[in-house]
């Protein structure tokens, strides 16, 4: 493989603590695997602002330009709750997917068999989980203008926020999911408020039209937002790929990952248009958890959704689909194991930390390597 360059950005909170058992994991396919990735660090989030006053610095943004893919950790906490808006620790990771061009993000929900009982859900309900949801990362409500808050001057205050989609917008990311769907289940649910917004009546609109020309091998469905969140907590298995706004995007994949357990096991990827030239995508790899500061440094942290990250990078950027098969069979055996950090242990259930849940997984890393 020629050498590939990756920029880690741990961030904020537990950021750092899960990066550092991703560095291992990268260290073993270096060792390995017959990988030969760099690594370069930068700053975002909160540690940036304290750093130089951004959250995210224009220096640390050119790197992330220019590197083969992001790796991201997690960003914010309560110490930067009074910074102002434009430079709180999430305008960092906004940043990089506005100006990489994220417009596709991909949050995987899959239940892992050892996990089954860590859910809320009864078992029969996501056993055997495997939905995807295609969330639209560049547009909508998180970047529409205007986005303020206006003085009434009667005492009262007006906040806007402006949920705008172009065609294209939903054009591209629609044709993401009906592509995805074709190499699972073939089925696409799409999923907005067409009955209250006209971006929904629009969206709908996009989503059956890209259908018919030439999708109409996929199995498409439509359904309203809200009806979708509760269908997924109600029978979850009857989707397989789930297309969406942003903002719907954002609560619909909290929801989903709770299904599997835990917040700690989802994965992300955030991927740009194919380069016209190369064929290659711009791309961010991130847990879809948070920063969780009130965990933070104590060793709790559950690394599984960073590093499953970090498969879909040798999946979506490196076209390494061994690896990344191998790397996710690696955390399905540790589990199967019964390790289990904090969050995914059942009560009474004994617990390892963050590191010994990172080495466990080389381990089996070596096994199913051997
Ligand atoms: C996510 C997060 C972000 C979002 C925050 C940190 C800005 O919740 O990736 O789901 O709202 O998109
Ligand atoms: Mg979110």
């Amino acid at each position: 493989m020629a050498s590939q360059n990756l920029l880690l950005l741990p961030g904020d909170g537990i950021g750092p603590e899960i990066m550092l058992e991703v560095k291992k994991v990268i260290a073993w396919f270096n060792d390995k695997g017959g990988m030969s990735f760099e690594t370069d660090e930068g700053l975002v989030g909160g540690c940036a602002y304290d750093a130089h006053g951004q959250a995210i610095s224009d220096a640390d943004m050119a790197k992330a330009m220019a590197a083969d893919a992001v790796i991201f950790g997690a960003v914010g906490g309560p110490k930067w709750d009074d910074v102002s808006y434009d430079v709180r620790p999430e305008a960092g990771l906004l940043r990089l997917r506005k100006d990489m061009e994220l417009f596709a993000n991909l949050r995987p929900a899959i239940c892992y068999p050892a996990l089954a009982d860590a859910s809320s859900l009864k078992k029969d309900i996501i056993e055997g989980l495997d939905i995807l949801i295609v969330r639209e990362l560049t547009g909508g409500v998180y970047f529409g203008e205007p986005k303020e808050i206006r003085d009434l001057g009667n005492g009262q205050k007006r906040a806007v926020d402006t949920q705008v989609y172009d065609t294209y917008e939903i054009e591209r990311i629609s044709r993401v999911a009906f592509e995805l769907a074709r190499t699972r289940k073939n089925k696409v649910t799409s999923m907005e408020k067409r009955n209250v917004m006209k971006s929904g009546v629009l969206w709908n609109e996009v989503v059956t039209q890209t259908h018919a020309n030439g999708y109409q091998d996929v199995q498409l469905e439509h359904m309203l937002a809200d009806a979708g969140g509760m269908q997924l907590v109600r029978w979850p298995k009857q989707f397989d790929v789930i297309v969406t706004d942003n903002l719907f995007g954002d609560m619909l994949s909290d929801v989903a990952a709770m299904l599997t357990g835990s917040l700690g096991m989802l994965p992300s990827a955030s991927l740009g248009a194919p380069d016209e030239t190369t064929g290659k995508r711009k791309a961010l790899y991130e847990p879809v958890h948070g920063s969780a500061p009130d965990i933070a440094g104590t060793g709790a942290a559950n690394p599984i959704a960073m590093i499953a990250s970090f498969a879909m990078a040798l999946r979506y950027s490196f076209e390494q689909v061994a690896a990344a098969d191998m790397l996710d069979k690696a955390i399905a055996n540790a589990l199967d194991k019964g390790l289990r950090t904090k969050d995914i242990a059942a009560e009474g259930q004994a617990t390892i930390s963050t590191a010994e849940m990172g080495d466990a997984i080389l381990a089996e890393l070596d096994a199913v390597s051997a």
